[in-house]
């Protein structure tokens, strides 16, 4: 008789601690797996009227180049702007295209040669809107820039090329 009493009483206990373990584990997990929107899920639009708070110029899509190659160069070619484009051109453009924009950056050797964005093939055939188009959303196999220069910092590094074309 001891015994069996023993034993329905480990039977309850047990059921109740499985019991307890269960609403436990439901009682956090239900934190997770409620609806929520993750980070970058969604892209959501802005209300009407809402004014951006700097540019406000849209990157036309890689599909539209030759529309984006038509636009001109809003940012005067001043000695600011070249050297405002010279330092971005060190930072995002050297380790592909090298110091000189010659095409020998460290990571050339490894990466698929980038071209001598010196020469006139580049120089005279490229609009100033064409070259400010492929810097903010990237060539055949070039990275795109546009996240990381905004419209008028991609502008300068454009005069930036341009006061460094072969003569
Ligand atoms: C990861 C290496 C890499 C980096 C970094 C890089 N490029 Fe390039 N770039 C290339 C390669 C490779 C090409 C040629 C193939 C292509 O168009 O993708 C190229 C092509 C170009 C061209 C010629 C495009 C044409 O169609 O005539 C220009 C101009 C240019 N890059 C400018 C820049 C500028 C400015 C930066 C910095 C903001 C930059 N690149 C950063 C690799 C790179």
């Amino acid at each position: 008789m001891k015994y069996v009493f023993g034993l329905v009483l480990l039977t309850i206990l047990a059921a109740g601690g499985l019991m307890g373990g269960v609403i436990v584990l439901r009682w956090t997990d239900n934190m997770t797996s409620t609806p929520k929107i993750v980070p970058g899920e969604r892209t959501f639009e802005m209300p009407a009227g809402t004014l951006p708070r700097s540019g406000g110029e849209l990157t036309p899509p890689r599909e539209a180049r030759d529309l984006a190659a038509r636009r001109p160069n809003p940012v005067k070619a001043t000695p600011e702007s070249v050297a405002r484009g010279k330092a971005l051109f060190a930072i995002y453009c050297t380790p592909c295209h090298g110091a000189g924009g010659k095409g020998d950056g460290l990571v050339s050797p490894k990466f698929i040669p980038p071209p001598d964005i010196t020469h006139p093939s580049i120089q005279k055939a490229r609009t100033d809107g064409y070259l400010q188009h492929v810097i903010g959303t990237g060539g055949a196999v070039m990275p795109a820039y546009g996240e990381a220069l905004s419209a008028e910092e991609r502008w300068d590094v454009v005069h930036y090329l341009r006061s460094i074309a072969a003569k």
